[in-house]
């Protein structure tokens, strides 16, 4: 007997449901006890995604308390850098410190070599989730977009303007191109290891695309997520690939269009009527409640989220959150939510 298609995966082929298939973004992480537990043990964070014990942990700790219909390998964007030989630290209370790249002196310090061995603990990781999640349930892997992984290799840190790489990007092109064609063919090698690892679908976080202008976003967002997803595409056909790029505003049209991704993941600004009208005609959405409403809960929440579900749920769509969930997010008001959406029609 065949399978039943997951829900999830379905919903990228262009299935609608009356219940949409429901994940979170970061939905394993400082907001559950559990994995504040497990973090405790693990010693640092890096220690924690690589250490497939513990990162199998903390990916099944989601969907052991919700029942969410993907869950995401738990990693982070930025093992990439520390797998091309940057050093990265993550500080309690202050998030990743690197050292920054500045110019193509630090930038021929860094290579390839070796890349799919230093991330072996993360293909660890999604081969034994693939073997031990319930069979509902799809896997997602993950990277950063080239664009966002690069704000944070040359800032050295989060920040709010991403000033260190716009000013590379906009005084020295070519020199920038380097890091990102380099990104761009990590990403790919480390997505195409994920996929045979077990993942069923790839997600692409584009957190800072909406800091770039027109040109620029279509030079620094656009064209390394085109070549990214044709990579694919050529390698694993069936896998399909959603893109975050977050703040896009308008452009998420021509965006979902021009990089041929399967499905985009809308951010908080936009509009799901707009959506509906621009965007979920070219194919499947996801997205996109405040996660601040999920902190305050009750009526307002609820009201935000049917309007979500008005607006997107004849589908194809997933429900799911415009940017992280945040640690201080009670997780109670993750069950009331899910507990509205499974029995809003
Ligand atoms: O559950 C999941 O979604 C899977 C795991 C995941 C993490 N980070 C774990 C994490 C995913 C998909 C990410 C993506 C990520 N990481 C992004 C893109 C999405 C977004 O939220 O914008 C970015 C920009 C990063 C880089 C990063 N990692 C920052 C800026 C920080 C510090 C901020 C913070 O929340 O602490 C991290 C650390 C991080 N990544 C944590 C988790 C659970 C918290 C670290 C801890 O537990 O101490």
């Amino acid at each position: 007997m065949t399978e039943p298609k997951k829900k999830f995966l379905a919903a990228l082929e262009g299935q609608s449901f009356d219940v949409p298939p429901i994940w979170m973004m970061r939905q394993a992480g400082r907001y559950l006890p559990e994995y504040r537990q497990v973090r405790k043990e693990a010693g640092s964070f890096l220690d924690l995604c690589y250490t497939p014990d513990f990162a199998v942990e903390v990916t099944l700790q989601p969907i052991r308390r919700y029942g969410f219909d993907a869950s995401i390998l738990f990693s982070d964007i930025l093992v990439i850098p520390d797998a091309l030989g940057q050093d990265v630290r993550f500080e309690e209370g202050i998030g990743p410190v690197l050292k920054p790249v500045t110019g193509p002196q630090e930038l021929s310090a860094l290579s390839k070599d070796g890349l799919l061995d230093h991330l072996s603990p993360v293909f660890e990781t999604v081969r034994r989730l693939s073997k031990e999640l319930p069979r509902e349930t799809a896997l997602i892997g993950f990277a950063g977009a080239p664009w966002t992984v690069a704000t944070y290799m040359v800032g050295g840190r989060g920040s709010p303007d991403q000033a260190a790489a716009k000013l590379w990007a906009y005084r020295a092109p070519d020199e920038f191109q380097v890091l990102i064609d380099l990104l761009i063919e990590a990403t790919g090698d480390y997505l195409l290891a994920q996929i045979e690892a077990g993942a069923e679908a790839i997600q692409l976080f584009d957190t800072w695309a909406g800091s770039l202008p027109p040109a620029h976003f279509e030079r620094w967002c656009v064209e390394p997520v085109r070549q990214i997803r044709a990579r694919l595409k050529e390698a694993a056909p069936h896998i399909p690939v959603i893109a975050f790029p977050k703040g896009a505003g308008p452009a998420y049209a021509d965006y979902f269009k021009a990089t041929g991704v399967s499905a985009v993941s809308l951010d908080t600004a936009i509009a799901p009527e707009w959506a509906r009208d621009n965007v979920q005609v070219l194919g499947p959405v996801q997205g996109n409640l405040d996660p601040l409403l999920l902190v305050a809960g009750g009526e307002e929440m609820k009201t935000a989220a049917a309007r979500i579900l008005e607006a997107l749920g004849d589908g194809p769509f997933i429900f799911n959150l415009g940017h992280g969930i945040v640690p201080q997010t009670p997780p109670e008001h993750v069950a009331e939510l899910l507990d509205f959406i499974r029995n809003f029609r």
